[in-house]
């Protein structure tokens, strides 16, 4: 099916998208496929919708690949995942570089293998300068951990208990100098925040899709960017017609 051409204005379009890439493994299950090709299959999309985000000029893109409860999978599809981001960072970095992608991580990188680490940490040095899209990738990311993590620097830089803020614990996080997310995707129809992006979610708008995520294509990115236009964001405050009308 074409794909029609995004009608959203600038200012509606959100700036930050992030995605819990949800349904992998039963897509690769209604196919009578492992687990791993589900995965595979993924990593295609996540390729098709890297570039329409590049596009549709959103400017930023968190994208949730492993999760620190994802260890508890069963090891052959974490060595799997692994696998998955190492062929990621090989096949793709040349070409994220040339499109502009700034490549950032966010997790805890300690527990990948060194030669992973590596990898990681050249790409996001490769990528630093880059400014058409800032891609998180969020791998061995959990939100409960991102706090703790931040807890834990607060206390170790010495910072008093009456300068903690909002501000301030924003700046601890693996985020740190990115906006909070304004729309959070999820495929595959489950109703959970899966300890993703905890602390800034505080206000994002949801649009969660039945569709598994290998299939979630262009036309329906298209679709969840023109929902989230028509959202009236509040943020716990009243919308400035209902003000007016009240005042009127
Ligand atoms: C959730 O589906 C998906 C994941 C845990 C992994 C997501 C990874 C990719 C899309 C590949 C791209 C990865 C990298 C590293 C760039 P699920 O397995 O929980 O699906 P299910 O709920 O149907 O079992």
């Amino acid at each position: 099916m074409p794909t029609s051409p995004i009608s959203i204005p600038a200012d509606k379009l959100p700036r930050h998208v992030a995605i819990i890439m949800d349904g992998n493994g039963r897509w690769a299950l209604s196919r009578g496929l492992p687990r791993l090709a589900g995965h595979k299959a993924g990593t295609e999309n996540l390729r098709r919708v890297i570039r329409s985000t590049v596009e549709f000029g959103v400017k930023y893109l968190t994208i949730y690949a492993f999760s620190t409860e994802n260890w508890g999978r069963p090891m052959e599809e974490v060595r799997g995942l692994m696998s998955i981001l190492e062929d990621v960072i090989d096949r793709e970095l040349d070409e994220l570089n040339k499109e502009g992608v700034q490549l950032r991580h966010i997790g805890r990188l300690e527990r990948l293998a060194p030669k992973l680490q590596e990898k990681v940490l050249d790409a996001i040095e490769l990528t630093k300068n880059n400014d058409r899209l800032v891609l998180n990738v969020a791998f061995n990311y959990g939100g409960r951990d991102e706090i703790v993590h931040a807890i834990q620097k607060m206390i170790k830089d010495g910072i008093a208990a009456e300068d903690v803020t909002d501000d301030l614990v924003s700046r601890y996080l693996y985020t740190a100098g990115v906006p909070d997310p304004d729309l959070i995707i999820r495929t595959s129809g489950e109703l959970r925040v899966s300890n993703f992006l905890i602390w800034q979610a505080a206000y994002s708008e949801w649009y969660v899709t039945p569709t598994y995520w290998p299939d979630f294509d262009k036309e329906e990115y298209r679709r969840a960017l023109e929902a989230f236009a028509r959202r009236d964001r509040r943020f716990g405050k009243v919308s400035s017609s209902e003000l007016e009308a009240s005042n009127a």
